[in-house]
């Protein structure tokens, strides 16, 4: 008997419903068609096994399944339980007729226990957009794709289960969950905070300057300086996640099945991480069976390149254009995916193989052609699209034993709210654009405007640092964002003064 069961395939961040015809016709053997991968195909084998382990009858006839669009590759186990469901329905072992309602995903173990799948957020959007009752998945994605409204999630734990369901078992309950009320209640908690790092006052000055305008920037000092205790904190002071920004985020860890199990929504901005032996297609995505990557992992949020020369050259060239486009383009024969990326990069690194170049107690031991040899590894384009070149040197344990109170994270986060405020409205009329690092050319002409002392003052030091014309963009960006923290229309010279001293990699005479 010929039946229907409707499937979902993830394609970039959204889903395409899959239908899959099982029929039963003379013969024997399971042929299973329209571009399964070897996965898909291995199916049949957990199936018949769960069959077997739970009462079911193994089909004595040829089984041909059909999956369609035939254009479209399905890839992995998770079609196991629609293909499951289809032929007990196909060779009379369940009725038909609630088939149709659902959109059905979900591995099998050979016992006939569910393991989660990968995207089911994007498939819950899907189903709702196109009027399916319900979404039947593993109960470790149910909260994930209970965030859509106005469809019924039913997680479930078990082949069995899914059967009493579709039989009209009326005790197996939809989850629900109260998306609004959970990103409210997650959002403001942070577990950790600018309070606990102890003096670097300047350092936070310059997180604060780099959270206010969307700046991106590198952290320089000595191994042990805090580095990486202060860029973990960054995001304590980013103004909060938007409840769009967070589906697009949740949207995007759904579909690498990076969510934890029963995890509902990313209430706060990501901060990832990722190590310096990261693949190309780790850190921007792609595969076989194309998956984001890093830097879409921490799109709405900050990525951190810890140590960024020990990152592969090649690595830091492929974040060049995805940095350029706030998105990445995956290119296949046939077909290109894109995933979102917009994030604040963070770097951190030493000033020199030994760490201590510059050190105020400690000696470096390295040859200054070592030195450059090792910045010459960060320059380039990478280094081009960072704004504030941050000197971290260690408090001292003097500083470190006393007891001052520092600023909470959320004072701080204050300010960078007003600020980034004024500049929501200076590019309210500019598509795409709403922070002064994403400033053109022709916006830092229109918005950068300096009075003569200013511009007196950023030509001297110019010339007397000798720094490169790419440095000049830069300084006016900041400055830009040094003056909307102080809520001043008119860049001054000091907002100059002060965006200069971020600008130390560019400083000729850096490595003697
Ligand atoms: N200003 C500070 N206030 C409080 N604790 C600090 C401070 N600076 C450093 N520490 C302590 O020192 C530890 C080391 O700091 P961290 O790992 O951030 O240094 P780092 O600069 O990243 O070093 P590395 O180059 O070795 O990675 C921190 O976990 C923290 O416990
Ligand atoms: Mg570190
Ligand atoms: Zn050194």
């Amino acid at each position: 008997m010929l039946v229907k069961v409707f499937g979902s395939a993830v394609y970039g961040v959204d889903a395409l419903t899959i239908t899959i015809e099982v029929d039963t016709v003379p013969g024997s053997g399971y042929f299973i068609v329209g571009l399964p991968d070897s996965a898909v195909k291995e199916s049949v084998d957990r199936i018949l096994s769960a069959y077997k382990n739970n009462g079911y009858k193994s089909p004595r006839y040829k089984m041909v399944i059909n999956m369609a669009p035939a254009d479209i590759k399905k890839a992995g186990s998770a079609y196991d339980l629609p293909i499951a469901i289809g032929m007990l329905s196909a060779t009379e072992q369940l009725a038909s007729d609630r088939l149709t309602d659902y959109i059905i995903m979900g591995e099998l173990q050979l016992d006939g226990t569910l393991r989660p799948v990968k995207g089911a957020l994007p498939m819950a959007i899907q189903a709702r957009k196109e009027g399916y009752k319900g979404l039947i998945l593993p109960q470790q994605n149910a909260r994930e794709a209970a965030m859509v409204n106005n469809l019924a999630v039913y997680g479930v734990t078990h082949l069995r289960e899914v059967i009493a369901l579709l039989e009209g078992d009326d005790s197996i309950k939809p989850t629900v969950v109260d998306t609004r009320a959970e990103f409210a209640n997650a959002q403001s908690q942070f577990d950790i905070d600018f309070e606990e790092v102890k003096g670097q006052e300047n350092i936070k000055r310059a997180l604060e300057i780099a959270a206010a305008g969307g700046h991106n920037a590198i952290l320089i000092g000595p191994p042990g300086a805090g580095k990486t205790m202060l860029a973990k904190r960054l995001p304590t002071i980013l103004p909060p996640i938007t409840l769009q920004e967070s589906l697009e985020t949740t949207k995007i860890h759904s579909v690498a099945g990076k969510l934890p199990d029963h995890a509902s929504l990313i209430a706060h901005r990501p901060f990832r991480s990722p190590h310096h032996t990261i693949s190309d297609a780790g850190l921007i995505g792609g595969g076989g069976n194309p998956q984001p990557g890093e830097i879409s992992l921490a799109h709405n949020g900050v990525l951190f390149l810890d140590e960024l020369p020990e990152f592969k050259r090649t690595v830091l060239e492929v974040m060049r254009q995805p940095m350029e486009e706030r998105q990445v383009t995956i290119a296949r024969a046939k077909v290109s995916i894109d995933y979102p990326a917009s994030f604040m990069l963070i770097a951190s690194m030493n000033p020199c193989p030994c760490g201590y170049y510059n050190h105020p107690e400690k000696e470096c031991s390295c040859a200054p052609q070592m030195v450059q040899k090792y910045l010459n590894k960060v320059s380039g384009p990478l280094l081009d699209r960072i704004d504030l070149h941050v000197e971290v040197t260690p408090v001292s344990f003097h500083e470190l034993s006393e007891y001052r109170a520092a600023e909470s994270s959320a004072v701080i986060r204050e300010r960078v709210i007003q600020a980034r405020a004024i500049q929501t409205k200076r590019y309210e009329q500019q598509e795409g654009i709403y922070n002064n690092a994403l400033m053109t050319s022709k916006l830092i002409q229109e918005h950068c405007a300096l009075d003569t002392v200013s511009a007196h003052l950023l030509k001297a030091a110019m010339k007397k640092l000798n720094l490169s014309a790419r440095a000049y963009d830069r300084i006016l960006k900041v400055s830009r964002t040094i003056a909307d923290l102080e809520a001043s229309p008119q860049i001054k010279a000091e907002h100059i003064a002060e965006a200069i001293q971020y600008r130390s990699l560019d400083r000729e005479g850096w490595a003697g």
